[in-house]
Order: structure tokens, then C-alpha cells, then sequence
């Protein structure tokens, strides 16, 4: 095993003390980069991207050459998941994912509850894994990842993205068992997958829930962190980050799980989360990514903000969600100058 050249990231998670925060911004692979818009333009579409393992290797380690980052995340997509699961998904140019078949009956849980082979069905993920882990050949981390059960049970009931989900949330009123199980199916189905990327060669691996804010605490509970909780209990031999996206109100309780770090979005009082969350776990966020479009002195205001109110504790430098598409990567390579020059007092 090649020991890594930089691992601030894994030591902060640790809780050790460093010189200096670490920094990676979610949704780095891809969206900004006009290196990986010349890939991308030269295949079918995303999902070839996807789905072929020596591309998405250099578009997961475009970010650690040109902005410098202190971790990869690989190049693929949380929809990988209900793909496996009998569930293909499309990406429409200015609309984003698209299912032809969604979840709807007794008899459409039952179709994608039977027994999938993950290593065959996902191999091309575990491949663009093991040939990144050697291209980066120990320079940072590689971080794995995976949609948490709610999040992917939300794409597939509604089949698209949604401001509300009210189609996948319907389910959770009209059917609470049918939801459970399929929820259950997804949990099992990515335990599995996260192990796979584990062995592959990922360093750690973060859970996106990005739909826990259509949620209220009491369904947060039952539907959404019952499946999070089971997923970082079987994973024990790599750190797990959780970002719950808009779960404030379940902030003492992801305290509670089995993981290091804990995600904050730009609308959760750091001071705040850190009284409910506690010392022990490592907080990674949480400036609002609508920063970067602002003007260089301002980016570097916000960030220095952003550093000094998460002070001298366990915490990892990034955006509260991913970055957007439109930004310039001049003004993301000015958030991460700024996080690296700050000195820790
Ligand atoms: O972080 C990284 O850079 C690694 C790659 C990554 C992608 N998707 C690539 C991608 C990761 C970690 C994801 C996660 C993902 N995908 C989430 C959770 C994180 C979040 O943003 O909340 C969600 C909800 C999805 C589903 C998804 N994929 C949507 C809604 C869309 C369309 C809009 C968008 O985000 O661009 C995608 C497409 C997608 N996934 C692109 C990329 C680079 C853009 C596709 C393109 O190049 O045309």
C-alpha cells in the first residue's frame, strides 16, 4: 500500500492537531472545470463518462492538479445505485436525472428487491477506483461515496428531481411498510456497494443525503436515519462522513451515529451545531457556495469568517453544498488559497 504524501484530511478526521485545515469542495469532479468539459464533450453523454473507468479517473483527479485540492472524490453519481437496481436512469441537457420506470406498486418493490450482484453490476465504478487510487499514487485521499437510502428513494419513486418530493413522501403516508422495505433493499444494496469501493482502494467515504430538509424530525427518524445509522455501523474500516442536507433539526441526534464527520450546510449555525454535535466528531462545510460568485476580497472575507467560527476544533474546510456549475474556477481557487494561507492560532 502507497503511504499517502498528504494526509491531513484522514488526521483531522482523526482528531489530531495540523498546521492547517484541510479543503476539498463537494462537486469538485466535473460541473466547473473546462478540462472536464472537453472530456465530457468528446463521448455520448454523462453516463458513458460515468461508466468508462479510465475517464472518470482523470476527471477525478483534474481538481487535485489544477485547484489543488487535499482530496479526490471519485467521478461518478449517487444514481449508480437504482441503475443496478433495475432502475436506468437518463441525464436531460438542462433538466438533470430522468427514470422511464419509477416505484409505484407492491409489484415494482418486489422487482427491485431481488438479489443483485454489486461486484458485477458496479464493477466499472471499483475499476475507475483502483485506477485513480494508482494515478494519484498517495498525493491525497480518495474519497468513495453513495446517496443515502432516503435521498435514493426519492429519485426512485419520483422518477426526476423535485423541489418537494411529494411523490416520494406520499408513499411514506400511504404505505409506510412497502416504503420501509424498499428502503431496507436500498440500505443492504449499498452497504455492499460501499464496501466494494472500500476494498477498491477509498480512503473514506462520505453518505449525501441530500433530501433530508423535505423531511420532518419525527420522518428524518424513522425513514431517513434509521437507514444512515445501519449503514455506518457496518462500516468500521474507513472514516464515514454523513452531510444530511437541511436536517438542522436532527443535528444531536446524527450526533449520535457511528460516523467522524458530520456535513453542515450553509444554513446551520456552526457555534450551534457544534454545542448540539459535541467535540468528538470532525464538522466539514459550510460556506455558502453563492459566496464564490462574489468578488476575491469578498471570497476571502467570507472564508476567513467561515474558518474563525468553526475555530481551533476538528474541522474540514469545504462549501455547504456542492459547488455550482457556472462558477469560476479562478474564485475556487481563491477559497482554497485563502484556507491553506490561514493560519490555525
Ligand atoms: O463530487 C464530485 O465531484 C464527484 C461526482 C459527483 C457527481 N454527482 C457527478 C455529477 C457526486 C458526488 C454526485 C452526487 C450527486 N448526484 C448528488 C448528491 C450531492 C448533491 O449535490 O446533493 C445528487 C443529488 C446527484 C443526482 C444528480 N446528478 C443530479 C440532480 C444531477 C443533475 C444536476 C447536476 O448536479 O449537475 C446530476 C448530474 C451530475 N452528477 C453531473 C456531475 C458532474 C453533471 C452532468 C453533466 O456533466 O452533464
Amino acid at each position: 500500500m502507497t503511504t499517502l504524501q498528504n494526509d491531513l484530511l484522514l488526521r483531522t478526521i482523526k482528531g489530531e492537531q495540523t498546521d492547517r485545515f484541510p479543503v476539498w469542495l463537494m462537486r469538485q469532479a466535473g460541473r466547473i472545470l473546462p478540462e472536464y468539459r472537453a472530456v465530457r464533450a468528446s463521448l455520448s453523454g454523462f453516463k458513458e463518462l460515468v461508466e468508462t473507468p479510465e475517464l472518470a479517473a482523470e476527471v477525478t483527479i483534474q481538481p487535485v492538479d489544477i485547484l489543488g485540492v487535499d482530496a479526490a472524490i471519485i467521478f461518478s453519481d449517487i444514481l449508480v445505485i437504482p441503475d443496478a437496481m433495475g432502475l436506468p436512469y437518463q441525464m436531460i441537457k438542462g433538466k438533470g436525472p430522468w427514470f422511464e420506470n419509477t416505484i409505484q406498486s407492491k409489484e415494482d418493490v418486489q422487482r427491485v428487491t431481488e438479489k443483485i450482484d454489486v461486484a458485477d453490476k458496479l464493477s466499472y465504478v471499483f475499476e475507475a477506483i483502483k485506477i485513480t487510487k494508482k494515478e494519484l499514487n498517495g498525493r491525497v485521499p480518495l474519497i468513495g461515496f453513495c446517496g443515502a437510502p432516503w435521498t435514493i428513494f426519492c429519485y426512485m419513486t419520483e422518477g426526476e428531481g423535485s423541489k418537494t418530493f411529494s411523490k416520494a413522501r406520499r408513499m411514506l403516508y400511504q404505505d409506510p411498510e412497502l416504503s420501509h422495505e424498499l428502503l431496507h433493499q436500498i440500505t443492504e444494496v449499498t452497504i455492499e456497494y460501499l464496501r466494494h469501493q472500500i476494498a477498491a482502494g477509498a480512503d473514506l467515504v462520505q453518505v449525501f443525503d441530500s433530501w433530508s430538509g423535505v423531511l420532518g424530525p419525527d420522518q428524518y427518524s424513522e425513514f431517513g436515519m434509521k437507514y444512515v445509522r445501519r449503514i455506518c455501523d457496518a462500516i468500521n474500516d474507513v472514516p464515514v462522513t454523513v452531510f444530511a442536507k437541511g436536517a438542522y433539526y436532527a443535528r444531536e441526534e446524527l450526533a449520535g451515529l457511528n460516523c467522524q464527520t458530520i456535513g453542515l450546510d450553509w444554513n446551520m449555525d456552526v457555534a450551534e451545531s457544534r454545542k448540539l454535535i459535541g467535540p468528538d466528531k470532525t464538522l466539514q462545510g459550510n460556506l455558502d457556495p453563492c459566496v464564490l460568485y462574489a468578488d476575491f476580497k469578498t471570497i476571502e472575507q467570507k472564508t476567513k469568517n467561515m474558518l474563525n467560527s468553526f475555530g481551533n476544533q476538528r474541522h474540514i474546510a469545504n462549501l455547504g453544498h456542492g459547488v455550482y456549475p457556472d462558477t469560476d474556477p479562478e474564485k475556487v481557487k481563491c477559497f482554497i488559497e485563502t484556507v491553506k494561507e490561514f493560519a490555525k492560532n
